[in-house]
Order: structure tokens, then sequence, then C-alpha cells
């Protein structure tokens, strides 16, 4: 099918090639996802609920807070201690893989009464559609998929079909952070993001090295170093 081509939902058609289900999913995990997910959404995102594609009022649903989002939280580690660290923000993930996403949801019932966390459990490009211009106050790619064969470099998250759309909803001044284990997403993240418009914050190759003082290791991280490669963390900022 064609980029032009439609669902008949009127929703464009995005390949997607990640996966979406793993193990059949176990009671409690399929009570998350019916009790829990529909309470945290961030809104109408997907184009059933949304046809027209109206913004998301971000305000009236975050009470205000500046927004962060988290892009493929996994299991959701990451996004579950950022919104436990700075309870005065308010922060969306997104994540279409579902196992994933009912981790995350068993988690935030464990922790208990956050209130600061929004979840798409879906693609980010959706998401993108309806996040409204200058609307985020930072964002989060941790390890994303690496597609390490040259002819699916452009399945990754750093192209311009990811970037742009990112950029237009990120506020001025804002902060977008990427940690990847794969020496040539570095390459690819250190030519498209700044080609998308944002300026890397980093002066030499030793600040990759280093995780940002919030950082929170996640499961992937854990399992790349014990598999000897090395994590690198790139920050850029939008001007
Ligand atoms: C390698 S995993 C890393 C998960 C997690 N960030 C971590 O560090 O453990 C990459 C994740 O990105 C998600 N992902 C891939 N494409 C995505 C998209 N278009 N929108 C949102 N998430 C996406 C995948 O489903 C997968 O869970």
């Amino acid at each position: 099918m064609s980029d032009d081509q439609q669902h008949q939902s009127g929703a464009p058609w995005r390949n997607f090639y990640g996966r979406i289900h793993g193990k059949t999913l176990n009671q409690a995990q399929k009570d998350y996802l019916e009790e829990d997910l529909p309470k945290l959404a961030p809104g109408p995102v997907t184009w059933e609920e949304n046809p027209d594609r109206e913004k998301l009022d971000l305000t009236a649903r975050f009470g205000g807070k500046p927004v962060w989002l988290e892009v493929g939280f996994g299991a959701g580690e990451h996004l579950i201690h950022m919104a436990q660290s700075y309870p005065g923000v308010a922060i969306i993930g997104c994540e279409p893989y579902v196992n994933g996403v009912a981790s995350c949801l068993g988690h935030i019932r464990r922790v208990g009464g956050l209130d600061n966390v929004a979840i798409h459990a879906g693609d980010a490009r959706d998401l993108f559609d309806v996040l409204p211009d200058e609307s985020l106050d930072k964002a989060f790619l941790n390890y994303p998929d690496p597609w390490p064969k040259a002819r699916h470099h452009r399945r990754r998250f750093v192209t311009a079909e990811h970037l742009e759309p990112l950029y237009r909803a990120l506020k001025p001044g804002a902060e977008f952070r990427v940690a990847t284990d794969i020496p040539d997403y570095v390459r690819q993240t250190m030519e498209e993001v700044p080609r998308a418009g944002f300026e890397w914050l980093g002066e030499s190759a030793e600040d990759w090295r280093k995780p940002w003082s919030d950082w929170f290791s996640t499961r992937y991280e854990k399992k790349a170093i014990r598999e000897g490669r090395t994590p690198h963390y790139m920050t850029f900022r939008k001007n």
C-alpha cells in the first residue's frame, strides 16, 4: 500500500515494523489494559476517536503543568521514575507494544497515587498529529529500535517522518534526549536530528558517555551493558 492510501477510518497508511503483541497476556494484565488505560489517555488520539485530528487540550488535561513526552517507553521504568521525580510535570508515554504497556500499567498500580502520567498505547506518529504546536517542554527517546541492517535504516525513529512533527510539538528551548547503544544509531542521530532543526548541546564525544543526572537505567540498557555494548547519551535543544 502506498503512503497516500488510507484506512477506512481515514487514517493515512503508516507502516509500523515493530512488534505490537508478545506473549499472551495474563488476566491481571488484561484488567490493567481494560480498566486503567482509558483513564490514562492523554485525550482523543486515535483516528477512530478523533477523525478530524483536533488538537489535544493539554492545559485542561494536565492542569497547566509542563508536559514531557517519552517515545517507546518499553516497560515504563524511565517514564515512572521521571513521573515520581517530577510531580510538578506531566509525562505522556507512548508505546505500541501491548505487553510493554501492560507491564507499565501494572507498575503504575503498584506505585499508586501517580496522577501525572498519561499513556498512548500506540504509535508516536498518531500522537504527533494531535499535539498542539509548541506544547511540549521535553522529549525522551530511550533505546529506540536499532534496525541494524542498512536497508532498514529508514525505519529508525531518527528520520524526518518522526523528527519534524516532534520538532513542531516542542517549545523553543525544549530539550530532546536520545540514548542508544548502537554506534551507527549515534551516527544517524547526529546527522538527522540537527537536520530537523535541533542543536546538539555536547562539545565532544566525551559528552556522549555520561548519563543525565536524573537518568534511570532501563531494562534494555542493562542488557546492552551486560552484552558489552556502550550506552551513548545525546542531548539536543530546539532553538
Ligand atoms: C528497544 S525498545 C526500548 C524500550 C525502552 N525505551 C527501554 O529503554 O527499555 C524500543 C521501543 O520503541 C517502541 N517503538 C517503536 N516505534 C515506535 C513508534 N513509532 N512510536 C512509539 N514507540 C515506538 C517499540 O515498541 C519498543 O518498545
